[in-house]
This record gives structure tokens, C-alpha cells and sequence, in this order.
């Protein structure tokens, strides 16, 4: 098979509202992405220099979304589909992000959330408006059991995932806020309109979509009850999502949902769609990697993973057993839902995890998703009760870029932005920039590496079985490249067999040597990525 753009592409995610704000509310913008998309890629530094140069080289920004929005789930709730939120731009401002972006060879992915709207959504406020309003059935209206709920289905985001309507004597089901009412996908008009607004993106020139929640657009036709949760075990949030939604998400009918998106993408050239997949048994994850499905699906389990060698060695050869030679996985270490991963990784040594987690990431056989800020070792952020935003706890993830030192990071000449900021003295990238041992230049050579070398970019993957217990050794290889990279989790130095090599990347600064070979020495959490002669 070809390879296909978003195979090789490095991702960067975008929150809108938090990465640089234009006109000075506070919040950010669109206008303030497209002032900043030299930094991530210049379009002119790639191939001319060795990753010192001031962009990073990334080839593909995900948007959270950027729909008009009351914000009750910060944009996951969308009242327009087909238009900007005020606060961030307008059509025109997104055209010309387009433009600017796409001049610099830097693709746009915008996150698409179809499972469900706002209900201040013109669609749901003429379903809500009576029983036989024409739009009664785009949605999931049903009655209530014993003037109790419908069923025992529970949000996601806690308590019953149904809302009474005492106007209209029904329930409306929601899978995540009250706010986010359900959309029905299996009335054919739902998914026409839906169509509709992807091809609307897909004209303005989207090169694709991250799709929210995709194994859930569909549900049992019957409604049937959940089974319970035993009590007796203790389950992974994985084994606890096969009970609880047995029945409410990953149905085989959404398949064909999946099929009729991918119809519509196909109609044009190079288009793709990630979905976020949280399959009820991780074995369905390639069902939805299907060559008339998805493109990509993300793979949450490094969110997840204890900082152990041994955790993130199962996780990745689950990933490439589940998903066999042929499937692209995708890897992400951040996102906007779960505390950045410099701070779960802990205090006194945290900085140097991340750089290790950098280069697992940046060479793993799979596409790998940045979320903004992590570049420069951006931790969570503890929010005073006073500035709290999301209803879910997850603005510590969410605050602004730290561009500068000066007051609120460079990111607006606000008085106050809309979340507050991190230690801007600490970490900024002005001051990584100019700086060859930060955490930025670091992602810098790791893209820069990854992009020029075959073996990184598209070889296969293997563990390598001798390795000490702490320590995660493995192989990427080409047919005209053999890398190997070995990561030390621990503490202390560790000693590993290499073949004779060459260093092409180390996070230990002081080490000095270029070539290594036999018994050598790890330092203590280093990881180290060698070309094998
Ligand atoms: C997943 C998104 O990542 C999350 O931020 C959102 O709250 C839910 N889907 C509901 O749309
Ligand atoms: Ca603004």
C-alpha cells in the first residue's frame, strides 16, 4: 500500500482558546494561531538545517473545535456546525488560517463532534419543541419506565444519561452533560446533515476531522439496560466501559455510520479522519481501521501507563499485535482531557521522564500526536476555585501557551487571560529557543530525526529480549536503515548489549562519546537512539 500523508505526518493539537491570543480579550484566537505558524513549521527550515532552526516541523494541527458554542463542554457542545465561535473568529479568519497554514505545508484537521449538539442547537430546539415536530426523531426521545428513566444508561460524565422534558412528557438521552443532547443516526436525515457539514469543511478546504466519541453515534435499537458493574473486581476503566456500555456505544451498526463519513471524505483527494475509539474489548479497535473506516484511531494507552519499562513495553506490543503489520497506529502522551503527562509523571525527576517520553513517542512505528505546550515541558496548572471553567476539572491541561517571560507568557495583552498561566519565568519557549539542551530543541532533532530517517518514519517495530528489567529496548527497521532505541526507567545507570552503532540522539547531555558498541552504559533515565552500522 502507498503510504499515505498522515502516516508520516507529526501532529500538533491545538486548544484555540489557549494558544495566542490577536485582539486582546483575553482569549485566544485564530488569528493568533495563524501569527504563530512559524513556530511550528516555517515551511523553509526542514531540510536545510539539522532541527536547529526556530520551527518544529509539524505537518498536521488538530483544532479542538471551533464552533459556536455556549461552552457548557468548552466547544464539545456545538449550537452551529457551519460556523466560528465569535470569540475565536470568523469564516474568514479560519479561511485565511487555511491559507497560511497550507502555504507552509502544515495541514488542518478540525475536530468534528457528531454524537451530539448543544441544546441551544437550532435542531434540537424545534425537537424539543413537540412531540410531532418534524425533528422530533433526530434525536432520542423516549418515554420514561415507571416515571423513572428510560433505562439505566449513566453519562460519562456521571449520573443518568437521560433528562425529562416536562413540556413534551419525555426523556432525551445524553451520553456525556444534559447540556449535549444525543443525536439519532439512525434517521437517515441526521446522517444527510451530518454529510453536510463535513462536505462543508471539506470545501473550505480541511485536509480532515478528529471525530469525537465515534464508536458511540450509535445505540441498541431496543434500548436494553446496561449489565451491572461488578463490584467484587477491580476493573480498568476499560473493563469498566464493557459494562457500562454494553449496550449505549461500539454497536455494529455504527460501522456503517463510519462508512457513510468516509464516503463523503473520499469524494475528495487526501482527506482523512481519526477517530477517538474507546472500543468496549481493545481486540474491535481495528475493526474500526477497516479500508472503507477510519483512517486512524487514537490509542489512549500511554495516557494511562505507569512509568514502568515493562508497562510501556505491553502497551505497545498489545497496540502493534491488536493492530498487525499493516494498520498505522496513532500514539499520543497529552491531551486536553487528562493531566499533562510531565505532571503525572511526578515531581524531582519529571523533567527527565518527559524527555525520555519524547523520544518514545517520536519513534514509535505510528503517528504521533503533540498536544501544545508539551514541546517545552508545560505542566498542569492548579486552578483556584475562583477561575475554574470546566465542569469536568480538566482546565489544568487546557491554560495558555507560555510563549514569553512577560506578563501572562506573551499569550495576550489582556489584564487577565481567560485561564490563568503557568510559571512563565520557568518555562517559555522564547527562552528554549535560544537554548540547544531544552526540552524544545529537544522535539525539534526528535522531529527532524524521525522525518530523515526511514527506519523512524515507516520501519517495523520489534522488542528487543535482552534487556535489563527497568530498561525498554526495541528496533525500528527499513530495508535501508536499522535504529535502535533504548530507554533506561530507571534511577540508576544500567548496563546493555548494543551492536557497534553510532549515536544519533541522547537526552543524557553530558555524554560525550559517538559511537558505541558491546557492553555499554545507559545513565540513569536516559534514552538513546542509535543507527546501527
Ligand atoms: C471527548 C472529548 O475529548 C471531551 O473533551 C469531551 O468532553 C467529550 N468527548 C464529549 O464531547
Ligand atoms: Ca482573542
Amino acid at each position: 500500500m502507498a503510504r499515505e500523508w498522515w502516516q508520516d505526518a507529526v501532529f500538533y493539537q491545538i486548544y484555540p482558546r489557549s494558544f495566542a491570543d490577536a485582539n486582546g480579550d483575553g482569549i485566544g484566537d485564530l488569528n493568533g494561531i495563524t501569527a504563530h505558524l512559524d513556530y511550528l513549521n516555517d515551511g523553509l527550515t526542514d531540510g536545510l538545517t539539522d532541527g536547529s532552526g526556530a520551527s518544529l516541523g509539524i505537518d498536521a494541527i488538530w483544532l479542538s473545535p471551533i464552533n459556536p458554542s455556549p461552552l457548557s463542554d468548552w466547544g464539545y457542545d456545538v449550537s452551529d456546525y457551519c460556523d466560528v465561535h465569535p470569540d475565536l473568529g470568523t469564516l474568514a479568519s479560519f479561511d485565511r488560517l487555511v491559507a497560511e497554514a497550507h502555504r507552509r505545508g502544515i495541514r488542518i484537521v478540525l475536530d468534528l463532534v457528531p454524537n451530539h449538539t448543544s441544546d441551544q442547537h437550532a435542531w434540537f430546539r424545534e425537537s424539543r419543541s413537540s412531540r410531532t415536530n418534524p425533528k422530533r426523531d433526530w434525536y432520542l426521545w423516549r418515554r420514561g419506565r415507571d416515571g423513572a428513566a428510560p433505562n439505566n444508561w449513566s453519562s460519562t460524565f456521571g449520573g443518568s444519561a437521560w433528562e425529562f422534558d416536562a413540556a413534551s412528557g419525555e426523556w432525551y438521552l445524553h451520553s456525556f452533560l444534559r447540556e449535549q443532547p444525543d443525536l439519532n443516526f439512525r434517521n437517515p436525515e441526521v446522517v444527510e446533515a451530518m454529510h453536510a457539514v463535513i462536505r462543508f469543511w471539506l470545501d473550505r478546504g480541511v485536509d480532515g476531522f478528529r471525530v469525537d466519541v465515534i464508536a458511540q453515534m450509535i445505540k441498541d435499537a431496543q434500548f436494553r439496560d446496561n449489565p451491572e458493574v461488578p463490584k467484587d473486581r477491580n476493573l480498568t476503566q476499560l473493563e469498566r466501559l464493557a459494562y457500562e456500555q454494553r449496550y449505549s456505544s461500539d454497536q455494529p451498526e455504527v460501522h456503517d455510520v463510519i462508512r457513510g463519513f468516509r464516503r463523503v471524505l473520499d469524494g475528495y483527494p487526501a482527506r482523512m479522519m481519526v477517530g477517538e475509539v474507546w472500543p468496549r474489548d481493545p481486540r474491535s479497535l481495528a475493526d474500526y481501521l477497516r479500508a472503507d473506516e477510519l483512517q486512524q484511531a487514537f490509542n489512549f494507552r500511554f495516557l494511562f501507563s505507569p512509568w514502568q519499562a515493562s508497562a510501556f513495553r505491553s502497551r505497545i506490543e498489545e497496540v502493534e499485535s491488536l493492530l498487525g503489520p499493516d494498520a498505522w497506529p496513532t500514539y499520543t502522551l497529552s491531551n486536553h482531557d487528562f493531566p499533562r503527562h510531565i505532571t503525572r509523571y511526578g515531581a524531582s525527576n519529571a523533567e527527565a521522564r518527559a524527555r525520555m517520553a519524547a523520544v518514545l513517542l517520536l519513534t514509535m512505528r505510528g503517528t504521533p500526536f503533540i498536544y501544545y505546550g508539551e514541546e517545552i515541558g508545560m505542566p498542569n496548572v492548579g486552578i483556584p476555585a475562583d477561575r475554574k471553567r470546566d465542569p469536568m476539572g480538566r482546565d489544568g491541561c487546557r491554560t495558555p501557551m507560555q510563549w514569553t517571560a512577560k506578563r501572562n507568557g506573551g499569550f495576550t495583552t489582556a489584564s487577565e487571560a481567560w485561564l490563568p498561566l503557568g510559571d512563565c519565568n520557568a518555562i517559555n519557549v522564547e527562552k528554549q529557543l535560544g537554548d540547544a539542551s531544552s526540552m524544545l530543541a529537544l522535539y525539534r532533532r526528535m522531529i527532524h530525526l524521525r522525518k530523515h530517517s526511514r527506519a523512524l518514519s515507516e520501519g517495523t517495530y520489534r522488542t528487543e529480549a535482552h534487556a535489563p528489567d527497568d530498561c525498554l529496548i526495541f528496533h525500528r527497521e527499513a530495508p535501508t536503515q536499522r535504529v535502535m532505541v533504548a530507554l533506561n526507567f530507571s534511577d540508576a545507570p544500567r548496563r546493555i548489549e548494543v551492536p557497534r552503532a553510532s549515536i544519533l540522539l541522547s537526552t543524557d547531555r553530558i555524554r560525550r562519546d559517538d559511537m558505541l558498541g558491546g557492553v555499554s552504559e545507559l545513565s540513569a533515565n536516559e534514552a538513546l537512539i542509535l543507527k546501527i552500522s
